[in-house]
């Protein structure tokens, strides 16, 4: 093979790069020119076995697609459009949760049928991240309605 890189050849392909977005401890959910170390934003999650999951995400970024960027075990059954309370999160610190813009009616509606529904209780997928929300840490709860991404299919 003359003048090519014996490493990374038609017969020999470079190694394959795991998506940003599949990194652990880095989110990317969505790819942003803007991107930036100075953009990153600290969130936590502890999840139903008591595991604080630690990640960095970019404004604007939801917590569900966070959550499930990271294999992390929220349904998310209507697919972010407010319309279940599977990604049903708590707020650990309610000076954040004040942080926090107030829920919408819609949005209250919902929480109204999760389970374990508390004080500081959000949708993730309504919880956009901005630099306010710096160092936020949310709890999944141990149980959410049994609702699947199949019962919204053809709504
Ligand atoms: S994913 Fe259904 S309300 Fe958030």
């Amino acid at each position: 093979m003359a003048g090519g890189n014996p490493v990374q050849s038609a017969q020999n392909p470079p190694a394959v790069v795991a998506s940003p977005a599949l990194v652990h401890g880095v989110c990317t959910v969505f790819p942003r020119s803007h991107y930036t170390a100075e953009a990153r934003i600290n969130v936590s999650f502890i999840d139903k076995d008591g595991t604080r999951i630690d990640l960095q995400v970019a404004e604007g970024d939801n917590l569900l697609d966070i959550a499930q960027a990271n294999d992390l075990e929220m349904e998310g059954a209507c697919g972010g459009s407010c319309a279940c309370s599977t990604c049903h999160v708590v707020v650990e610190d309610p000076d954040m949760f004040d942080k926090m813009e107030e829920p919408s009616d819609d949005e209250n509606d919902m929480l109204d049928l999760a389970f374990g529904l508390t004080e500081t209780s959000r949708l993730g997928c309504q919880v956009l991240m901005n630099k306010e929300l710096d160092g936020l840490v949310v709890r999944l709860p141990a149980m959410t309605r049994n609702l699947q991404a199949s019962d919204f299919e053809g709504k």
